[in-house]
């Protein structure tokens, strides 16, 4: 996991989770900083193993531990899009290849909505959705996901 290693520890990387902490600081609803790209890539891969899925593990951890890195982007709005090129800028530098970052970028600019083509990017939906613990969410009256995206039964 030398590569993700990398991820955690990059300055880019480093300043979007500051940025994140920094405006999640009061939220009621689900926050996006380190431990939830972290649930996230760790349910993905419960369910790549499960699933017998040919999805290499670090390239699967690099996508969910960037897929939220372009919220609260001061230019780009769409967080998705803002993700997508935070991996695009850091995953070269840490020894991943262009055809792998791309890969990512795929499936981070797909996950907000159910519209990825690949698998990789399907996984990273359902587990950006599933590690939440909307069963237990105590702002649940106010949240505006729709009942289909909302975690009420525990899986893994
Ligand atoms: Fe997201
Ligand atoms: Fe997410």
């Amino acid at each position: 996991m030398e590569r993700c290693q990398r991820i955690i520890e990059h300055p880019l990387f480093r300043e979007c989770m500051e940025r994140i902490d920094r405006a999640e600081q009061t939220r009621i609803f689900c926050l996006h900083g380190l431990p939830h790209l972290l649930d996230t890539a760790r349910m993905g891969y419960i369910f790549i193993l499960e699933r017998g899925l040919d999805i290499d593990k670090e390239l699967f951890y690099a996508a969910a531990l960037l897929h939220d890195t372009g919220r609260y982007n001061p230019i780009i709005e769409d967080h998705a899009e803002a993700s997508a090129i935070n991996a695009e800028l850091i995953m070269p530098d840490c020894g991943f290849s262009e055809r792998e970052t791309q890969a990512a970028a795929r499936a981070i600019r797909a996950h907000r909505e159910d519209m990825a083509a690949d698998m990789i990017g399907k996984i990273l939906y359902e587990a950006d959705k599933k590690s939440r613990m909307c069963f237990d969410c105590r702002a649940a009256a106010e949240c505006y996901w729709e009942d289909e995206k909302r975690n009420m039964r525990l899986e893994v």
